[in-house]
């Protein structure tokens, strides 16, 4: 019996959890020196922070102009006045890393004749750079950017559009996000969720929890009994 039965989609983040946000960085860690680290990481919290407080502030831009936005305030404070490495750094971000689970388990979901999408606060054209440039694009039905609806996660009308397109319940979807935040407000809209805890972060106290919780995804197939 799988631990999580009766699911027809398979929802996936795409920041962090198909795709590894530090590899942009990381593919200029030459030009960046001892700051790469730290720009990556003020980068990725500022691109977040960003995403929440314009929705609560109801001023909302894409997330393109956001990643922009952040990548110049974290170069900003490393002291980091470089137009071209910042042009490197954000071309980078259409050319991310996949992480090196992502493309058997997706073969393996579309091979049990699961239904494959992503669902991401990505816009459309940053998503299907990063998709088509990690070799994902025949592997994944469906590309789901908040940008139809204008909102960012985790507000709950994001996790409805992907019932929608999909045409399935709530609860015949397993979503899947390495940030706890997202697997939280998934799983309290309804979603059944797989936190993928590729960080080894400790639980967020937040509403909602998620149904399973792993470090890879890997682990999924055999959750789905499949
Ligand atoms: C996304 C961010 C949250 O892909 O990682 O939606």
């Amino acid at each position: 019996m799988p631990s999580i039965p009766n699911i027809k989609a398979c929802v996936f983040d795409a920041y962090g959890t198909l795709f590894d946000v530090h590899s942009a960085a990381g593919k200029h860690r030459t030009h960046l020196g001892d700051e790469a680290d730290q720009v990556s990481t003020l980068w990725r919290t500022k691109q977040l922070e960003y995403t929440w407080l314009r929705s609560l502030m109801q001023h909302h831009i894409d997330f393109w102009q956001i990643t922009q936005d952040a990548l110049d305030y974290a170069l900003e404070t490393a002291g980091i006045e470089d137009q071209t490495l910042r042009t490197d750094l954000i071309e980078a971000y259409l050319h991310l890393d996949a992480y090196p689970d992502v493309p058997d388990v997706l073969d393996h979901l579309k091979t049990a004749d699961l239904q494959t999408a992503i669902l991401s606060n990505g816009s459309p054209h940053m998503l299907e750079a990063a998709v088509k440039n990690s070799g994902l694009e025949s592997r994944l039905d469906h590309i789901l950017s908040v940008e139809e609806i204008g909102i960012f996660k985790p507000d709950p009308r994001v996790y409805q559009l992907a019932c929608d397109r999909l045409s399935v319940h709530p609860e015949e979807i397993l979503f899947h996000s390495s940030n706890a935040w997202d697997a939280h407000g998934a799983s309290a809209f309804g979603l059944r969720v797989a936190w993928i805890n590729r960080f080894h972060q400790r639980p967020e106290r937040l509403p909602g929890a998620p149904d399973v919780e792993c470090s890879s995804l890997a682990d999924i197939p055999n959750l789905l009994g499949i």
